[in-house]
């Protein structure tokens, strides 16, 4: 991903990740897409994405030389961490909520989403996309599992969306070798020194239910390690809610 960006560039779209899929075939990697507004933006774990024109969205298409070594999961991390370095360009600081929620002040501003593009029943790309919030009031923020802050809210000017992706991508694309070398461990240092929560109590909600713990760090490869009354856990998905 270098400069220029192939950046695809919609009014609107039901998702910048659903259309990214869509055409995956004829995307090239590092292809971009973005839109004003999304009319069914997606969440993690099956949620909606509310997406009215306030944020910055944006879907970037991966597709590795070497898909079968290649780390998927962690490409969240990838693209929060670089979110964070655009953010922390502008004089902000951000710190990332596991596994890839970047927060301001205690608050969610950005969520990731990646989406897995299979052929022949293995994962050979993703569709990486974040949603930003730019302009929202607190007011438009409807119910939510955490709570949400935009930039708007910081009280300090906006920046123009463009500008801003193009830093973020600038990030993700600097950092992309690496990471497709090394995997998470390109970007522990990084993902490490922004994380918020070592050291806090929080519960884990994950697939297998909720686990209360001390949260001890992040692992090299990118798991959540959580010290329970039965020992040192790992998760490599889920949700993380620090305790009050
Ligand atoms: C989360 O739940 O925290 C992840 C939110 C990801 C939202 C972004 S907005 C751009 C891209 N397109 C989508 O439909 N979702 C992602």
């Amino acid at each position: 991903m270098k400069e220029p960006f192939n950046i695809h560039s919609f009014q609107e779209l039901d998702s910048t990740n659903a259309y990214a899929l869509r055409e995956f075939a004829r995307l090239p990697h590092g292809a971009v897409v973005t839109a004003l507004r999304q009319t069914a933006g997606r969440g993690r774990l099956g949620r909606a994405w509310q997406s009215e024109g306030k944020g910055l969205y944006f879907t970037v298409v991966v597709k590795p030389e070497n898909p079968a070594s290649f780390d998927f999961p962690c490409l969240t991390q990838l693209l929060a961490v670089s979110v964070c370095g655009a953010l922390e360009e502008l004089g902000l600081e951000p710190r990332i909520k596991w596994p890839n929620d970047v927060l301001l002040g205690g608050a969610k501003l950005c969520g990731v989403l990646a989406e897995a593009f299979t052929e022949g029943g293995k994962v050979t790309g993703a569709a990486v996309g974040a949603g930003l919030n730019l302009h929202q009031q607190p007011k438009d923020f409807g119910e939510l599992p955490y709570p949400a802050v935009s930039l708007a809210m910081t009280g300090r000017p906006v920046p123009h969306g463009p500008e801003l992706l193009a830093a973020v991508l600038r990030g993700f694309g600097g950092r992309y070798p690496y990471y497709a070398r090394h995997a998470f461990a390109a970007i522990a240092g990084e993902y490490s020194r922004r994380f918020a929560f070592t050291g806090r109590q929080a519960v884990v909600k994950g697939a297998g239910g909720a686990q209360a713990g001390t949260v001890k760090g992040v692992a090299p490869d990118g798991r959540l390690v959580l010290e329970t009354s039965a020992g040192e856990e790992l998760f490599s998905a889920g949700e993380l809610e620090p305790a009050a």
